[in-house]
């Protein structure tokens, strides 16, 4: 009870005004996913979602039998012509979104985007899970409030975590919905694992309400810093072969290999050398053109000795 009133008033900062029974604490974005696609979908289930997508590189809701659309984006989000029509066409039971630095592009949704988003989805009765993990990651100003925020009808489950913030070891997350949902979400997680640690909801719940303001700001600052030298590194070896995007916060750059050479290729050759490639295919099947950077984890020596034998490797594939 006491990390859920906690994270009441962590959300007001957000804009979202909920109370802890709207809660249900899970162990991390992952379980939140999970439970859903047990307790709320039906086998063949058709999800929307951006295209390329986090949905794609995981197997929960494949391996639940759910069809999964992709809708693609541009730089103010997901792209739909109009939710409407498609619901009509493939009658889909959700829509997932990253609307902060999204996974793997990097993509803030812009603030008219989120409106229409939540607006349009209201009115053809289609539910949001909007997945916020990253929102608290931003650079240089706050994105805008999430879509649950304005949700005045239910229609948003939203899902947080400290896994990229504070520690995923720990494995806290959360999901915030109308409370009949969040009772059967609770069950099945109940069912499942009796409940998320207790120790980790402590260290949360005493993070949350002492020190998290303060250690975001490092860890904003020490990622800006790893993104600016990542953009450094693209501009002295990638220029001629790639384009790419600046995200405003989050983990991710998003590289579009100019060269046709096959990603999958370079995957086998880069991994023979001990670099992990994150080719664009993970996270979007027909994706064979991009691989998504990571700034976050890799040492600034890994990301440059990494990142220029990659240049290396794509001009020898030309
Ligand atoms: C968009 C997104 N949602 C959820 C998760 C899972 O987070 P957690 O570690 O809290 O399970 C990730 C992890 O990469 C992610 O990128």
């Amino acid at each position: 009870m006491h990390l859920r009133e906690t994270i009441c008033d962590y959300l007001k900062g957000k804009g979202i005004e909920t109370s802890p029974s709207s809660i249900l604490i899970v162990s991390g974005g992952l379980q939140a996913l999970q439970l859903i696609s047990i307790g709320l979908l039906q086998r063949g289930s058709v999800i929307f979602h951006e295209s390329p997508s986090y949905l794609n590189s995981i197997h929960v809701f494949q391996s639940a039998g759910m069809n999964l659309f992709g809708i693609p984006m541009d730089e103010e989000g997901i792209k739909y012509a109009s939710i409407g029509r498609l619901k009509r066409q493939h009658n889909p039971a959700l829509i997932y979104t990253i609307p902060s630095f999204h996974n793997p592009t990097g993509t803030l949704m812009s603030e008219r985007r989120r409106k229409q988003l939540l607006e349009d989805c209201q009115k053809a009765s289609l539910p949001i899970i909007e997945d916020d993990v990253y929102g608290d990651l931003w650079f240089e100003q706050p994105p805008p409030k999430p879509l649950k925020a304005n949700d005045k009808q239910g229609s948003v489950l939203y899902i947080g975590s400290v896994s990229k913030t504070f520690s995923p070891g720990l494995r806290i997350g959360w999901i915030v919905g109308p409370e009949p949902v969040i009772n059967r979400l609770a069950d099945i997680k109940m069912q499942t694992d009796y409940g998320s640690s207790s120790i980790s909801q402590f260290l949360v719940n005493k993070w949350l309400k002492n020190g998290y303001e303060e250690d975001l700001t490092l860890v904003r600052s020490e990622l800006k810093c790893r993104r600016d030298y990542m953009i450094e590194i693209l501009n002295t070896y990638f220029s001629n072969i790639a384009t790419w995007n600046i995200p405003s916060g989050g983990f991710y750059i998003w590289l579009k290999i100019t060269p046709s050479i096959s990603t999958r290729k370079l995957f086998e050759k880069a991994i023979q050398e001990g670099i992990l490639l994150n080719p664009g295919n993970i996270y979007d099947k027909d994706d064979h053109r991009h691989l998504r950077l990571s700034y976050s984890y890799a040492t600034l020596d890994q990301i440059k000795k990494g990142l220029k034998r990659i240049s290396e490797l794509i001009i020898e594939m030309m």
